[in-house]
Formats: C-alpha cells, structure tokens, sequence
C-alpha cells in the first residue's frame, strides 16, 4: 500500500507513523507513507495557499490551484489512485468496514484541509470520498488521517505481527472484543476466571464469545440492532442475549 498525503503539515504526519508497528511496518516496505507539502505548489511570492472566502466570513479558504497542482503532481509520478480522501467533519462516518475495504487498494491519496475549508471546485475535481472519523470538529484534517492510516495498515497481511492478530478485534464480527487476563492469577482479590485456566479451547471460545456478547450488550447495544450480528448468533448465544435483556427489565 502507498499512501498519499496532501498536508500543510508533512511533518506531523512523517513523525507520528514513523513510530510503533506502523513505522516498523514502513521500514520493511509493507506500505509507504508520503507526505505531500501542498505549500510546495504555491505560486505566490509569499508561499500562500489561502485567501478570504467570497462572500465574506469568518476564516480563510484553501485556494484551489496549489491542491490541484500537488494532486496532479503525485498522479504523475505514482500513477491514478481509485480513491482519493478528503477528510472532513462532513463525510460518512469511518468505521472498521470501511477500513477493510481501504485496506484492498494499492495506493490512497488523503487531502488534509485547514481554515475554513477547501475551495469547493477543486474537491469536486479530485475527490472519491468524504470522510469523517466521528461527530467532533478538528483543526486539520492530520490527525483523521493518521487515524486512518493506523487503521487500515493493521488490516493488510504482514503488518502485524502473528501476536497482534487483528483476527479477534473488536468490530471484527460486529461485536466488542471479550475481556483479557494475564499473570498474576490473582489480583487485589480478583481472581482470572477458571475457565481461562482450563486448557479447554472449546469451552475457552465459548466463554469468550458469550462475554463479547454481554460487553456489547453491556456498552454499545446499538451495535446489536445489526440484522446480521444477530444471524450469526448460536441458538445458545441468541438464549443469553434474551436473558440478559430480561435481567434489566
Ligand atoms: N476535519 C476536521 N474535523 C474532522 C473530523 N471529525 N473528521 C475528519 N476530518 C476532520
């Protein structure tokens, strides 16, 4: 995976995924990450990219020119991408689906805006997608594609190491992940559950998948109004669904 990103700060996005299992995973060549500077395309003696909205208004607007020269600049030297991002309080919500289906493509191109936005005509000419990353405004839009990044780069094989599995992620299967335990078997008085210490995989799973049934029934219920959710749900799991809710009438 290549990825793309048109910022006026490179620097935040060089740094932050040059760390951890997303730089480790730059360094042997899984994916690239290539900060774009789009003040590098300015053709203003004084290196601006913005200027007032018309209109008028609060705030500064990216003009178009420098975005759209940078743009065509990464397609000349890396080729099309089949979707290009801009990240925006204003598009669909990412969610761990949408990052599978980013993880399948072979480069991605990210457009950060800043001030006020991005003059509208150049989005209309080069972007594939908006996308949030929740219902909140940010300053820029580095850190939603640092977010994205992260995201997306575990999901494609050999990212992460065979411990780090993303196989029992929460969202994986719709459902929030089961509780974790490790050493020491007792902790101030609470003890690891028994069935952990059973060496008994089949009854393991099963405990497994009934405590993330209970945790996403317990803190993100909405995620069980997924018709397909409850379709993969065992006769067993569907009955402790049913008393759990019983429970909290
Ligand atoms: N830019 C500013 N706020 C944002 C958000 N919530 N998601 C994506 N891009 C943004």
């Amino acid at each position: 995976m290549d990825y793309y990103v048109m910022t006026l700060f490179p620097e935040m996005i060089e740094n932050c995924l040059s760390e951890s299992v997303i730089g480790r995973a730059a360094k042997n060549g899984i994916i690239s990450i290539n900060a774009v500077n789009i003040r590098d395309y300015s053709k203003d003696r004084h290196l601006h990219v913005d200027d007032y909205p018309y209109g008028g208004g609060a705030g500064m607007v990216m003009q178009p020119d420098p975005v759209y020269d940078c743009y065509s600049d990464i397609v000349s030297k890396a080729g099309k991408a089949r979707r290009v991002i801009y990240l925006t309080p204003q598009g669909r919500k990412f969610t761990q689906a949408e990052a599978e289906a980013f993880s399948k493509e072979d480069s991605l191109i990210f457009l950060c805006g800043h001030y006020e936005g991005v003059d509208e005509r150049v989005l209309e000419e080069i972007v594939t997608d908006n996308i949030s990353i929740g219902d909140y405004v940010l300053t820029g839009g580095e850190l939603p594609v640092m977010v994205m990044i992260d995201a997306i780069s575990r999901l494609i094989p050999g990212v992460l190491g065979k411990m780090e599995s993303a196989e029992y992620d929460s969202f994986q299967d719709g459902l929030l992940e089961y509780p974790q335990y490790t050493r020491p078997e007792e902790f101030h008085g609470k003890k690891v559950p028994e069935v952990l210490l059973s060496g008994h995989h089949g009854n393991i799973a099963k405990w497994r998948r009934l405590e993330s049934i209970r945790r996403t029934y317990e803190r993100r219920p909405d995620l069980l109004n997924d018709p397909a959710v409850l379709e993969s749900f065992t006769r067993e799991e569907r009955e402790f669904l049913k008393e759990l809710s019983e429970k909290d009438q």
